[in-house]
């Protein structure tokens, strides 16, 4: 039997799905909200006809297997939709990604969407981002010399994740108090040497978020 937040977290995945039409070229997200999004999709595979850009791995596999066509990034090109999931989403729609490792690619994929679509069960709504901690993609080559560069930009604790990412790059989770500004912080990381990624999506680059929870599914607007 699944719990009350596995029934959300396939509810919006579910809902988001009703926003992708035959033909369209779409990013599939990571994880086990948008899970449900590309079952959804697979439901329906023979009477779409999509092209699909994965985010992952798993995600690849999953598609290919439901019946859904899968290309590179560069044979897609321009996507219509990207819908993935996200694990905090504050009031601006400021988003903490890469719970699962996958934010690089994740951030690609949605950049290259004309519309970005977040899909979540409500106990990712926080005030501000920051409690579950920023993720980092990083070289191997210092991932050390990383680390004491995001410590002072104010990172409490970072911490190494065990998994590296389907780049082959070391994972780290960075401890920063409640972050008030998100493009500041975003901004600083990005000029950071040796940090591939970090998991802050902007909520200017989103365009609605379907949040589920008991009493049913929401969409709220992102800050696009
Ligand atoms: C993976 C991600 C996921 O979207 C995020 O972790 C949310 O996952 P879930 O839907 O399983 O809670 O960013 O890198």
């Amino acid at each position: 039997m699944s719990s009350t937040i596995d029934q959300a977290k396939e509810a919006a995945g579910r809902a988001a799905a009703e926003l992708v039409s035959p033909a369209m070229r779409v990013g599939l997200g990571t994880g086990s909200t948008v899970h449900w999004t590309i079952v959804a999709l697979g439901e329906r595979a023979a009477a779409l006809e999509l092209t699909c850009v994965a985010t992952s791995a798993r995600t690849e596999a999953l598609a290919r297997e439901l019946g859904l066509r899968v290309v590179t990034p560069d044979e897609a090109g321009r996507l219509d939709i990207t819908i993935d999931g996200a694990d905090e989403v504050d009031e601006a729609a400021n988003l903490t990604k890469g719970g699962g490792g996958a934010h690089t690619r994740e951030k690609i994929v949605a950049a290259m969407a004309a519309r970005f679509v977040v899909v979540v069960d409500d106990s990712k709504l926080v005030p501000q981002l920051g409690p579950f901690g920023t993720p980092l993609e990083v070289l191997d080559f210092a991932p050390g010399v990383v680390s004491d560069a995001v410590r002072a930009l104010g990172a409490l604790r970072v911490e190494r994740v065990e998994q590296r990412s389907d780049n082959g790059n070391v994972l780290l989770r960075a401890y920063f108090p409640p972050i008030a500004d998100p493009a500041a912080l975003a901004a600083q990381l990005a000029a950071v040497p040796g940090l591939v990624e970090h998991g802050i999506f902007l909520g200017s680059t989103v365009d609605d978020v379907f949040v589920a929870s008991m009493s049913g599914v929401r969409r709220l607007p992102g800050g696009r």
